[in-house]
């Protein structure tokens, strides 16, 4: 079974697919971190993350097996990600590394902004997880200040609102749910009443 969990930045959306890959006994991948991995190495480089050509080499260069979930979940890394994923030759490139994770037998859970609308528009269970801005940002706020990354509430509000706009207005891959997901508003939900809510939607289908 292919399970696809999209939704904007900081909408519990990794830990919802990390928990669910682990109850269902399937692999897991986080496609924000195959963006963030090419932020990284643009940046490395020394180029802008708008460089199209810089940034669709490191698109077609990604390894799988290589992704750090640690190293690349920074704040800046997510703007700079962000930035990158409105190429489409970079989205172009990371589509087929991501459709034949999706397709492996037994089933995988992805998670990601157009993994229900572009990646596996097969799945058979789309979850499109969101939250208000607020707690959205107080979310990430939370994450950051325990890896040590010292921003403001403020900051972070800015910065999930920059990123809705740009994920949602770009032409390719816009952030959307697909027609046939279940919407799953956390807003009022701890992660632990959200994996039941997830749980449920996985039972019915
Ligand atoms: O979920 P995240 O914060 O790790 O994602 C980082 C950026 O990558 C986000 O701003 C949008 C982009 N992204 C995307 O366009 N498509 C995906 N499937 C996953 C992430």
């Amino acid at each position: 079974m292919i399970v696809t969990i999209d939704g904007p930045a900081a909408s519990g959306k990794g830990t919802l697919a990390r928990r669910l890959a682990e109850h269902l006994k399937v692999p897991h991948l986080d496609t924000g971190l195959l963006y963030r991995s090419v932020a990284e190495r643009v940046l490395a480089e020394g180029r802008s993350p708008d460089d199209v050509e810089a940034a669709s080499a490191a698109a077609r260069d990604v390894d799988l097996a290589a992704l750090d979930r640690g190293r690349l979940s920074g704040a800046a890394l997510g703007e700079a990600a962000s930035r990158v994923a409105a190429i489409p030759e970079v989205r172009a490139a990371l589509l087929k590394l991501q459709q034949d994770f999706a397709r492996r037998p037994g089933g995988a859970v992805l998670d990601g902004r157009d993994t229900g609308t572009v990646i596996a528009p097969e799945a058979e269970v789309k979850i499109f997880v969101t939250a208000t801005p607020e707690v959205r940002a107080a979310r990430r706020h939370q994450e950051l200040l325990a890896r040590g990354e010292n921003l403001r509430f403020d900051q972070v509000l800015a910065d999930i609102r920059r990123r809705d706009e740009r994920d949602s207005g770009r032409s390719a891959a816009p952030l959307k749910p697909a027609p046939d997901a279940v919407l799953l508003d956390t807003t009022d939900l701890d992660i632990e009443a959200a994996f039941r809510e997830v749980l449920k939607i996985v039972r019915r289908a």
